[in-house]
């Protein structure tokens, strides 16, 4: 089976749209407006279905290096996520008890779940860590990521790579859900289509990873060979769908909650990953709340409440981090929030280089709170894109064989920055 890497190809990306003038609103013209998704259920093999973790709505923060810190998590919770998954780290970075993996793994009372995404090529080391994930850190669910595709982790045979290893991912999920399990925490495994067009990995990693007892799966539908560039490829989720039992969220080129609909309508996925969507757009969960719990369309934020939510994640970064460090951190932000608002280059400028709350109230306060959402951003792609791949790096004569069992990896571990 083959995947074209283009996006203009009939190959399904996102659903073009139009506005309704009346209402301000993007409305895809393919989805419909709302819909009753009912609510996602994760299950660790020896837990009653009646004490399965419930996702609701199955509207998820998707992980994301750099963003998805508790702040952020928290401010998405507020506006109605249903779950969001913490920054990724490593087993074995977990394992070596290294500050910085603690500190990304932070969380807060507020959280309705404690989400880890860890990454590891070793299933022993990987047993360890989810013990010390949920036993130590209060770890309600572990996710685990195999989509990685940088091309110094995937040299390695790590990240998105490793999935061809289909012997290695068996060994890695079963003892990653059985160590799990013993706490009766549900394991779940975000993955992309393959390695490229013609290394095609997810329908057989699907089938092992439910065979081991993993709880739901999420499918990037890219592959690695187009990191994030083109259309993600949402015929592959609804293929997933329909080879597992297992629960399947999509994963890809979510922009409006009309996106997440056709998705779902399109697909048959029990629910949506939003990464990208959501960068300076914490309110998108607010808006997939309302249409997947089939509640009429909400309105678009004004400039004003835009900037309360500016303000509110950077006070949420400055308690994570303390002031130098939150405000720091907030600096990447303001480019997103104010994406397509009329602010001027030298306001633009400053929100780039605000140093503290005090100075960030001054800035906002020179902005007119009425100023409406700028419509044409609607179902924009925005943050990392990029380009294709001509060709994944990979160790020397991966692809002969699907194995992998006799491999040590523990150098594919290091270097990896997310999915
Ligand atoms: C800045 C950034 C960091 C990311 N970090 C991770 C990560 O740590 N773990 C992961 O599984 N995926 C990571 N991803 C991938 C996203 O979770 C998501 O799969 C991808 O962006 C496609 O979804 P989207 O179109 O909704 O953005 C990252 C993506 C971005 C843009």
């Amino acid at each position: 089976m083959t995947w074209d890497t283009t996006a203009a190809s009939g190959v399904p990306g996102p659903v073009a749209g139009a506005l309704d003038e009346t209402r301000d609103k993007f409305v895809p013209l393919a989805a419909p407006a709302t819909a009753s998704v009912p609510p996602l259920r994760l299950r660790a093999p020896s837990v009653d279905p009646d004490d399965a973790l419930v996702i609701d709505p199955p509207a998820v923060l998707a992980p994301m290096a750099g963003v998805t810190n508790a702040a952020f998590r928290t401010l998405c919770y507020e506006q109605g996520a249903g779950l969001a998954i913490c920054e990724m780290v490593t087993a074995q970075s977990l394992v070596a008890g290294d500050n910085r993996s603690a500190q990304m793994m932070a969380f807060w009372d507020g959280e309705p779940v404690r989400s880890v995404q860890l990454y590891g090529t070793d299933p022993a080391c990987l047993d360890v860590a989810i013990g010390i994930a949920i036993e130590s850190l209060g770890a309600q669910h572990i996710d685990l990521n195999f989509g990685c595709p940088v091309p110094k982790v995937t040299r390695r045979g790590g990240g998105g790579v490793l999935a061809w290893k289909l012997d290695l991912m068996r060994a890695i999920l079963r003892a990653s859900v059985r160590s799990a399990d013993r706490f009766g925490v549900p394991v779940t495994v975000k993955t992309r289509i393959g390695i490229d067009d013609d290394h095609t990995t997810f329908l057989d990693l699907l089938r092992v990873a439910q065979d081991e007892g993993v709880a739901a799966v999420c499918l990037h539908a890219r592959t690695v060979a187009q990191a994030y560039s083109g259309a993600a490829h949402w015929d592959a989720i609804g293929q997933a769908v329909a080879a597992v039992d297992i629960p399947v969220l999509g994963n890809g080129d979510i922009w409006e909650a009309g996106d997440a609909l056709a998705m779902i309508a399109r697909t048959g996925c029990a629910g949506v990953e939003v990464g990208r969507g959501a960068l300076g757009r914490p309110w998108l969960f607010h808006d997939l709340a309302d249409a997947l719990h089939g509640r009429p369309d909400t309105e678009l934020p004004t400039l004003g409440q835009v900037c309360a939510l500016v303000r509110r994640h950077a006070e949420l970064l400055v308690r994570l981090m303390g002031e130098r460090h939150g405000m720091a951190d907030f600096r990447k932000h303001p480019a997103w929030y104010f994406k397509g608002f009329p602010l001027g280059g030298e306001l633009r400028h400053a929100l780039a280089m605000v140093s503290s709350l005090d100075e960030l109230d001054a800035l906002l306060a020179q902005l007119d709170p009425s100023v409406p959402f700028p419509a044409a951003e609607l179902g924009r792609p925005r943050g990392r894109q990029g380009s294709p791949r001509t060709k994944v790096a990979m160790p020397y004569g991966w692809l002969d064989d699907r194995c992998g069992l006799d491999l040590d990896l523990s150098d594919a571990e290091g270097d990896v920055s997310g999915g």
